[in-house]
């Protein structure tokens, strides 16, 4: 049972990582295409990163995500994995995945899945070999199409994220549905989020995800679930069939109230929100003292400022980006 409870009742037990904000892609809703990285140096090194984990699991946290930027592209990536995927053994963690944007998965699937990784989340948003790089900038499709089905072959599980682009890919919804279906995926549209400043208004490819669902009425006979991973995605069913649709949708319907939830940066900031600029340093602590009451001490700090819920919006009268990090700063 995790020891970590916040002021509003919420027991959480579950840490997203974000082991680097760089990234091979530069997706023009995430990243400008100019983006200053932090210098290598600023970063916490994979052993720091592992003792941080390793008292997040004492503390009875029983699911660590690693994020980005990109997770594979940080160098000595699989031998963090590999060294935490211990715990999922002993049983102290119950869950050890990442989210990823699948460029790298050709060569990794086979050694995540040795780690004991059962589910990834792909990032995905179209189908269409040119529009993937308008999106990507530097990505190629073939190359992340390859890497999910390594992954796959691999025996894992694999989710598409679908960050939904009025004017992009909302052709596509369908598509990409049906495509996840004969590969045996289940799928969730996100709506974009005012997260760090990018070269172009977000406001422009905004689409509220209530209207995809009312578009997905129309060619699918979709059934409410009450499925949930604790996060802030809705999953609704084709019916008839064991695939699902989720709907995360922080700017038109609030989750926060379950939220199970806290995130590190790579330089060991910890924040308690993705759409609040409150945190608390862990790396201070970390460094500060061979032993790890301080950093514990930190922890139990962090979670006892954890605030109620976030305050995006997105509108024309305010700024494009509500919060100044970029979402691969926090990690999504
Ligand atoms: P689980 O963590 O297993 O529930 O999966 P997930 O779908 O949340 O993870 P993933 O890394 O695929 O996240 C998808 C997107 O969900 C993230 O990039 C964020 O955009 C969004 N998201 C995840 N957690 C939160 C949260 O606590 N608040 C908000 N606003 N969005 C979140
Ligand atoms: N708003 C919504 N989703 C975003 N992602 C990255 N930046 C944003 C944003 N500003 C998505 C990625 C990936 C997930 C980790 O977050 O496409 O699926
Ligand atoms: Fe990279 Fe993901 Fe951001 Fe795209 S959305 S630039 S893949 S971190």
């Amino acid at each position: 049972m995790s020891l970590l409870k916040d002021p509003y009742g919420r027991t959480i037990d579950y840490v997203r990582i974000s082991v680097t904000d760089r990234c091979d892609f530069r997706c023009f809703y995430c990243m400008s295409e100019n983006m200053t990285f932090l210098p290598k140096s600023d970063l916490l090194s994979l052993e720091e990163l592992e003792r941080v984990c390793l008292n997040f699991i004492k503390l009875g946290v029983k699911k660590i995500r690693l994020t980005g930027g990109e997770p594979l592209v940080r160098k000595g990536i699989m031998k963090l994995l590999e060294n935490l995927s211990i715990n999922l053994k002993t049983g102290t963690l119950e869950e050890l995945t990442l989210t990823t944007n699948g460029s790298q998965l050709a060569k990794y699937a086979k050694d995540l899945s040795s780690c004991g990784i059962k589910r990834i989340n792909v990032s995905l948003d179209t189908l269409d070999a040119k529009k993937f790089q308008d999106i990507t900038r530097w990505g190629k499709l073939e190359q992340v199409l390859y890497g999910i089905d390594t992954a796959l072959d691999a025996g894992i599980k694999v989710k598409i994220n679908t960050v939904a682009l009025k004017g992009i890919n909302d052709d596509e919804f369908a598509t990409l549905i049906n495509w996840c279906g004969t590969k045996d995926m289940d799928i969730t549209f996100i709506e974009t989020m005012p997260l760090g400043e990018i070269d172009k208004d977000r406001v422009d490819n905004y689409l509220p995800l209530s209207m995809i669902r009312k578009q997905l009425r129309e060619e699918f006979n979709l059934v409410e679930t009450d499925y949930t991973t604790g996060g802030p995605a809705r999953y609704m069913k084709i019916e008839g069939t064991k695939q699902r649709i989720g709907f995360i949708t922080p700017l038109t319907h609030n989750f926060c109230e379950s939220c199970n939830r806290v995130r590190l940066t790579c330089t060991g900031i910890l924040y308690m929100c993705l759409g609040q600029e409150d945190s608390i340093d862990l790396r201070k602590p970390l460094r500060e003292s061979e032993s790890d009451g301080p950093l514990t001490e930190a922890i139990y700090q962090g979670i006892a400022r954890k605030p109620k819920g976030h305050d995006f919006i997105i509108d024309r009268r305010s700024t494009n980006h509500s919060i100044k990090r970029h979402m691969s700063t926090t990690g999504g």
